[in-house]
């Protein structure tokens, strides 16, 4: 019989009255139930974490690293069974999972050397002017309030870590909101936290469904909701509580410029792997896979058939099992929609190099050149294997590329050439830029996030914590500077 999940209430495993199914996209199978808080419930995780914000702000340096250390640690002596829950719950090949679960490793250990850095607070003489005489103003950071963590499907371990272990480092209680469609991941960092000395009431994960989301955004007692999804329930978050702090990491339709100097065989053979294997990993279901190719016509001709076949030698199949590269999207309604968008692509006058066909929830990895700008495939995030390439000329007409999409998450740069680096970092609308690789590139220490319909804010675990907390000045007067 397959066990009941309990949710995390306050530090404390509890369960609800009712529970829901969490099936795997692959076959279907039954992963899990999950157990699903009363309204009670979470009025009680809501109360507790409000009543604990100051303890828990006051709580030593020590103790909070010390409790995100042994997550870390506790992630990593789990590893492979927490990996293959993931696969199971989400389609991700176990590959990938492994590859999430090593993350989310970094990220809580990131979280604990952060924590014992974090607010060591700056000194300002004011006696710079004559009213400031006798004056120190000591600057630290402190905690927004409680944060409202809602994490998507698409990393389900490591997307709720990027919200849970910054707001223990800074101090701040949390509560998170994992995806119905993938709650077990996220619940497993509950089990770990448990084992620690942190406040009850400091944290609590409630798999609630998403139409009780609005009653938690709206709830005053969280002023902070850090949400990574779609733009559109993005916006809709922030346009519903404008007085709120509100970080934001939504879609892209991540862009990979070839620029003419990337003219090696070696060069376009790792050009060719990289986008290949980052327009397909997860199924193409992360915000910064590689979506759009730019390629400069020096090198089209040579790169083109180089990255068809490294498409076609993705391996698809059973995620779990080890050898799969491309497993199914997270549903069959997923795949649909991929498929009905490059439907509409190819009936525009797009031409279909591979791929193209769907089976259940799985879509095959896909190659589309002479894609027309005002279809839905070239404008939105499509969130699928579908890989775009477009020719251009020169290294300005391949920004503008770039920066002609309503997004700007990332985006990867293959070049040699450092001043096209420096151009490009100040050229092209986007969070990041990747010099020599793909826009997928990501390490879970630095900043992330978008510029234009991207997101606001960043993540990435200083970066958050600065996002969750204040300024706050201390005037001293009377001193002898
Ligand atoms: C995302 O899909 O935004 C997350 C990508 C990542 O963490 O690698």
């Amino acid at each position: 019989m397959t066990s009941t999940h309990a949710f995390w209430l306050a530090g404390r495993a509890a369960t609800g009255t009712d529970t829901f199914d969490v099936t795997s996209p692959w076959d279907g199978r039954l992963v899990g139930k999950a157990s699903v808080p009363t309204d009670a419930q979470v009025e009680e995780a809501v109360a507790a974490a409000y009543a604990v914000r100051d303890e828990f702000a006051a709580t030593p340096a020590h103790v909070r690293a010390a409790a995100l250390d042994h997550v870390s640690k506790r992630l990593g002596e789990r590893a492979e069974e927490i990996a293959q829950l993931i696969s199971a719950e989400n389609g991700k090949p176990l590959k990938w999972a492994r590859g999430e679960v090593g993350r989310a490793v970094s990220v809580f250990r990131f979280a604990a050397e952060e924590a014992r850095r974090f607010n060591g607070g700056e000194a300002q003489r004011l006696d710079t002017d004559a009213g400031g005489q006798g004056r120190l103003a000591l600057t630290r950071r402190f905690p927004k309030g409680v944060v409202l963590g809602i994490a998507p499907f698409n990393f389900p371990l490591n997307l709720c870590a990027h919200k849970v272990a910054p707001a223990i480092a800074a101090g701040a209680p949390i509560i998170l909101k994992p995806a119905p469609a993938t709650p077990l991941s996220g619940l497993i960092i509950g089990e770990l936290l448990a084992e620690t000395d942190l406040p009850a009431g400091s944290w609590s994960i409630l798999p609630v469904s998403n139409d009780r989301m609005p009653a938690l955004v709206q709830d005053e007692r969280l002023p902070v909701i850090s949400f990574t999804g779609s733009e559109k329930v993005g916006y809709a978050i922030m346009d519903s509580v404008p007085r709120k702090h509100c970080t934001l990491e939504l879609g892209g339709n991540g862009a990979a410029v070839v620029l003419a100097d990337w003219a090696s065989d070696a060069d376009l053979d790792w050009a060719a792997t990289r986008i290949a294997t980052f327009s397909n990993y997860q199924g193409g279901q992360s915000c910064i896979s590689v979506q759009r190719v730019i390629v400069d016509a020096a090198v089209y001709d040579r790169l083109l058939p180089r990255i068809v076949a490294a498409v076609e030698a993705q391996v698809t199949g059973d995620p779990s099992d080890a050898t799969t590269d491309v497993g199914p999207l997270v549903s069959e309604d997923a795949a649909r929609r991929v498929e009905s968008w490059v439907d509409e692509a190819v009936a525009a006058g797009a031409a279909l190099l591979t791929g193209g066909k769907r089976d259940a929830a799985s879509y095959a990895p896909t190659v589309l050149t002479d894609v027309p700008g005002d279809t839905t495939l070239a404008r939105e995030e499509v969130f699928g294997p579908v890989l775009t390439i477009q020719k251009t000329d020169g290294e300005a007409a391949a920004f503008a590329a770039v920066n002609s999409s309503k997004y700007g998450l990332q985006a990867g740069v293959f070049t040699h050439d450092v001043q096209a680096a420096f151009r490009a970092h100040r050229s092209l609308e986007v969070g990041g830029v990747i010099i020599g690789d793909v826009p997928s590139y990501r390490a879970d220490q630095m900043p992330y996030g978008g510029a234009k319909l991207s997101g606001v804010g960043r993540e990435g675990v200083r970066f958050a914590m600065e996002d969750y907390t204040y300024e706050r000045v201390l005037v001293l007067t009377g001193l002898a500077l």
